[in-house]
């Protein structure tokens, strides 16, 4: 059966009980996406899983992502989190373009959102982790949606948020190759979004949104940064041991990695990332 412990009320929770390698009964996987709903974070410590394996879990929330772009796994259903070069194992330099690009990360985000389907969820699995530092921080959209007035619940209502990947990157210098940067495209997604299980309602923001529809530039990032700080009142930090496995609703927080010593500590996380053209798969 699995264990559900709230780590505050309504946002994170560590779950265990069972073997997430073993193959999960119905019940347990509804609860497991019982719990997500709820919680929106979800802590796994202490299982292991390998690649296969998490490509199997996966599959228990929907459809895994294949991966595109800069990220060195690109391809696979993996997006790669590592300051190790993926052909040698080795620590790779501080001024490479791939430590650079990482660096968007540090800010508040959601995963996907730049996509035209964007993610349900992610799933991180701690493979070797620093002994300090690297944590990765999490913010719940569905609180600061609910700290909002009447009022102001209305007033964003339909609104829509446009979103594009090169703003986190433009905000820390990485350039993208002109062959590259030409493929993205710039998202279009409702600013609120119910969940349909529960009819809670959450807010699809962070550093990828780039502006409302129809609004001025300086509209838009008033309002979208008012609604950010209004997260950020509500930030859980997780501290990473080695197998520890984390699973996020991208619809309903924001995340970022925080720094560690990269020049000195290794550091790889797999992660894969659902994708939300779709509801939850069929269980039969
Ligand atoms: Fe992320």
């Amino acid at each position: 059966m699995l264990r559900v412990t709230p780590l505050a009320k309504d946002f994170c929770a560590e779950i265990g009980g069972v073997d997430f390698n073993a193959p999960l009964n119905r019940s347990v996987v509804i609860d497991l996406r019982d719990a997500l709903d709820t919680y929106s974070v979800l802590v796994i410590r202490d299982q292991p899983m390998d690649d296969d394996q998490q490509v199997v879990f996966s599959k228990y929330f929907g459809r895994p992502e294949v991966g595109k772009g800069a990220n060195p796994a690109a391809g696979s259903p993996f997006s790669r989190q590592s300051n190790l070069d993926i052909k040698t194992g080795e620590i790779i330099q501080a001024n490479d373009r791939r430590m650079l690009y990482q660096k968007g990360n540090m800010l508040w985000h959601m995963d996907s959102s730049f996509k035209v389907d964007s993610s349900l969820c992610s799933i991180l699995t701690a493979r070797e982790v620093p002994p300090e530092g690297g944590n990765t921080e999490f913010a719940s959209t569905r609180f600061a949606y609910e700290s909002l007035s009447k009022l102001q619940r209305t007033a964003i209502a339909e609104l829509e948020v446009e979103h594009d990947i090169r703003r986190s990157r433009e905000l820390t210098g990485y350039i993208y190759e002109p062959e590259t940067a030409k493929n993205f495209i710039v998202a279009r997604h409702k600013l609120v979004r119910t969940n349909p299980s529960t009819g809670r309602k959450s807010l699809l923001i962070g550093v990828h949104a780039c502006g409302i529809v129809g609004w001025s530039n300086e509209k838009s990032r008033e309002l979208l940064d008012d609604l950010l700080a209004r997260a950020e009142q509500s930030v859980f930090s997780h501290q990473w041991r080695n197998n520890d496995i984390v699973i996020w609703d991208n619809q309903a927080v924001v995340h970022r990695a925080t720094p560690y010593d990269a020049s000195r500590y290794r550091r790889l996380m797999q992660r894969t990332t659902i994708s939300l053209d779709g509801i939850w798969p069929s269980l039969s």
